[in-house]
């Protein structure tokens, strides 16, 4: 029996399983009901007193043995396991750097603008884009069926030509008269649609900021203010600006504002049309036009932003190009 015990002890010594399922195995096939510690142990059971003391020490120490094999690979395996897995990782390096998505653009403009305003206590407005011919045209003093509804190829809502997608954010100046009592200070901003060829100047589909003043005794030396101070805020010092005198139906006198470098390039470039606002306007909107004037501007804010950016073609602005976009993760 002592031979058994000692053949045994060899066995389990260089038992080395590379599976979790051998471990079971050499688990039942030693320790297990029919296993071999079982037999001996029958067998130590019938040996006589003398000799039981000199095979119970082996026999306990063999079981103990296995014992600790299969508790050792238990967990050995394990961790070499996961060892294989992060084997070639290095946990000190640094990861891939994860790239923060930017503002697009046309945002960028329309915060900062809206910032800027909203310095000076004006309030921001939003309305729908489809809206009815009223708040579009006939509110601000389109006549009817007059030309100047050209002045902004309209795309109109098939199944109810009284309804058109706004070409202006007007129509939510007009709203907010209708809405509230003067004094009014807001800006008015979204999206707005022109039926126009696509080119790298205009586009079907843009964003417009509008602001309206209204109040007693307002004036048009007010509005130059606001735009001198606007101009300086958004492009920095070193611009010089003037007023055109121009034609809108909603404003008279109207005007639209120019802008140039002071050094350099001697050309004038537009960014805005404004004027005081219509007192037919006013009457259309419920306001008291012989008590309140008011002012009126709108931009376009992609305009703003070729301006600012230096943008060439106002395509790009809706092409989604990362190599484009990228380029405005630093900006706010
Ligand atoms: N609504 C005009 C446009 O879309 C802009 C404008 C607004 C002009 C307010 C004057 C006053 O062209």
């Amino acid at each position: 029996m002592i031979e058994r015990i000692k053949e045994l002890t060899k066995e389990v010594e260089s038992f080395s399983p590379k599976e979790s399922s051998e471990i079971e195995a050499f688990r039942i096939q030693y320790l297990g009901r029919k296993g071999f510690i079982q037999e001996l142990f029958k067998e130590f059971k019938l040996l006589n007193p003398e000799l039981k003391s000199s095979v119970g020490k082996p026999l306990n120490e063999l079981k103990q043995l296995i014992t600790n094999k299969i508790e050792y690979f238990q967990h050995h395996l394990k961790e070499s396991r996961s060892d294989d897995k992060y084997n070639d990782m290095d946990l000190s390096l640094e990861g891939p750097s994860i790239k923060p998505g930017s503002r697009h653009p046309v945002s960028i403009v329309k915060n900062q603008i809206v910032d800027i305003f909203s310095r000076i206590g004006f309030t921001q407005s939003t309305g729908p884009e489809i809206v009815d011919d009223w708040h579009n045209f006939t509110a601000l003093n389109f006549p009817l069926d007059h030309p100047a509804k050209d002045m902004q190829d309209t795309f109109f809502i098939q199944r109810n030509p009284d309804f058109v997608l706004r070409t202006h954010t007007s129509s939510i100046q007009v709203q907010e008269m209708q809405r509230h009592k003067p004094p009014i200070r807001t800006i008015s901003l979204g999206r707005v649609y022109r039926n126009e060829t696509i080119s790298y100047k205009s586009h079907v589909q843009f964003h417009q900021i509008e602001g309206l003043y209204i109040e007693k005794n307002v004036s048009f030396a007010d509005l130059k203010q606001l735009l001198y101070y606007f101009v300086q805020q958004f492009f920095g010092e070193h611009f010089d600006v003037r007023f055109r005198p121009s034609y809108f139906p909603f404003t008279e006198p109207s005007a639209e504002m120019d802008i140039r470098p002071k050094n350099g390039d001697k050309r004038w470039m537009e960014i805005l049309g404004c004027g005081m606002v219509d007192p037919n306007v006013l009457k259309n909107c419920g306001i008291d036009h012989e008590m309140y004037t008011g002012y009126a501007f709108g931009m376009g804010i992609e305009r703003m932003a070729m301006l600012k950016y230096d943008i060439q073609d106002i395509r790009i602005l809706y092409e989604n190009d990362i190599r484009f976009l990228e380029q405005f993760i630093s900006e706010r």
